[in-house]
């Protein structure tokens, strides 16, 4: 277990029916709030109106900045900044998903950002200067997935002319001031999103399992209740999207899973996620989509570096039995069982699903070479355990 500091001050309300609370919470942050949506999906549910109402009541007048887009760009953070200046708004609102969310915590630095926002993102594993300050953020998930809701971390595409890069950014100065959280508001997310959702969550706690440190039983088993949990309430959100109480459970792992708890003293690096970015910033791919195809290719990668962790794996999460196997079969069997069950609720497992057509090998250079245009090491290495040349993160 390494040495660690955790804080993480984001008010977290949680439970079906929350969303009437939102007026009464924003009000203590500011009187005009700018209301940042994705492509429609909160006017077509109500959320959008049931949300202005409860502002309106709580005498927080509203400036709507909608049309965020999946994988959100800088250049749309940068319009919805100009509004918020022009409008004077004194409180960001993220109502939708992770896209949604990250957006809103990068407008609302962004407000006060000298220089060009791109300089806040992490480019060839540097940030040139973080933000500083932000207006107050509240976000309101509409999408169990990310965790964005309660972190400080934000994923935001560069879509310059000279530059595109998928990238992300993550200081205390974008973790929000409370957390909304309505389960009831997920009920309407399609059920293939839904599942994208699931493999999003179990990946966020299967980085900081492989990648971490040994030594760190604590957080072994707390990740491994999110997977367990997950896995148990995930199915039952896909296949019936009005089960309340699956999309209750699902929600709040999403939580857990990625608002650091989890993650403390394991040295956690993300490389999965790493290298999926690069897929959704070239491809468009959704996020849990890339995932799903990354995260079983690199797990079966990693696992010959440390088969003990990953037979840990397949016998703690799918009970499969240890007897005349060594480590590194169980920790196949583990693999081939988990990429099934990323199957089973929809998700697909393999490049050629994702729709990105014929896949030639300067196509794997240039992705490796995107990727580690993000994030590396001084060797230039791909931080994770193991760390990933460029060679390897092309297998
Ligand atoms: O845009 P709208 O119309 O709202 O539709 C969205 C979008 O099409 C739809 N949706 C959301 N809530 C809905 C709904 N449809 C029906 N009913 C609802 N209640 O879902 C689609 C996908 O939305 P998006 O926000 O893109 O999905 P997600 O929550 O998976 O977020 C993905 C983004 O978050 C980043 C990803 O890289 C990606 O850019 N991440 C952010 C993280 C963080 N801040 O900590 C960590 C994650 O690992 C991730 O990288
Ligand atoms: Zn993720």
């Amino acid at each position: 277990m390494m040495k660690f500091e955790f804080y993480n001050p984001t008010r977290l309300i949680f439970g079906a029916g929350s969303l009437e609370q939102l007026g009464k919470v924003v009000s203590q942050y500011g009187k005009k709030a700018l209301l940042v949506t994705g492509g429609g999906s909160v006017k077509k549910s109500g959320a959008f109106d049931r949300a202005v109402g409860s502002l309106k009541a709580a005498s927080v007048s509203v400036v709507e900045f909608s049309g965020v887009e999946p994988n959100p760009r800088l250049s749309t953070v940068m319009r919805a900044t100009e509004l918020a200046k022009k409008e004077e708004c004194d409180v960001v609102i993220g109502m939708g998903g992770g896209s949604v969310m990250d957006a809103s915590k990068v407008i609302a630095a962004t407000v006060f950002y000298k220089g060009h926002p791109r300089d806040m993102l992490m480019r060839a594993g540097k940030v040139q200067r973080l933000p500083e300050k932000a207006l107050p953020i509240i976000t309101v998930p509409t999408l169990a997935a990310t965790g964005s809701e309660m972190n400080c971390g934000a994923v935001i595409t560069i879509d310059d002319e000279e530059e595109k890069l998928k990238t992300f950014i993550k200081t205390e100065v974008l973790y929000p001031k409370v957390a909304v959280v309505d389960p009831e508001l997920t009920i309407t997310v399609p059920k293939i999103q839904t599942a994208y959702g699931v493999c999003d969550i179990i990946t966020h706690v299967t980085e900081g399992y492989f990648n971490g440190i040994d030594g760190t039983p604590i957080q072994d088993r707390f990740a491994e209740g999110v997977i367990i949990t997950v896995m148990e309430w995930g199915p039952k959100a896909v296949s019936d999207g009005s089960n309340i109480e699956a999309r209750i459970q699902v929600q709040w792992a999403s939580i857990v899973a990625l608002n650091g708890w989890v993650q403390v003293g394991t040295n956690y690096s993300a490389p999965v996620h790493m290298i999926e970015h690069t897929l959704s910033a070239l491809y468009d791919v959704p996020h849990g989509a890339g995932l799903a195809v990354v995260n079983p290719a690199w797990m079966r990668f990693a696992a010959r570096f440390r088969p003990e962790r990953f037979a840990q794996f397949a016998q703690r999460i799918f009970g499969i039995s240890a007897m005349g196997k060594d480590d590194l079969s169980l920790a196949m069997e583990g693999i081939d069982r988990f990429e099934e069950f990323l199957r089973s609720i929809g998700c697909p497992t393999r490049l050629s699903e994702l729709g990105i057509g014929e896949i030639t090998e300067e196509m794997l250079s240039y992705w490796a070479d995107k990727t580690l245009e993000v994030i590396c090491d001084e060797e230039g290495k791909l931080p994770g355990r193991p760390p990933l040349r460029k060679e390897e993160i092309v297998e």
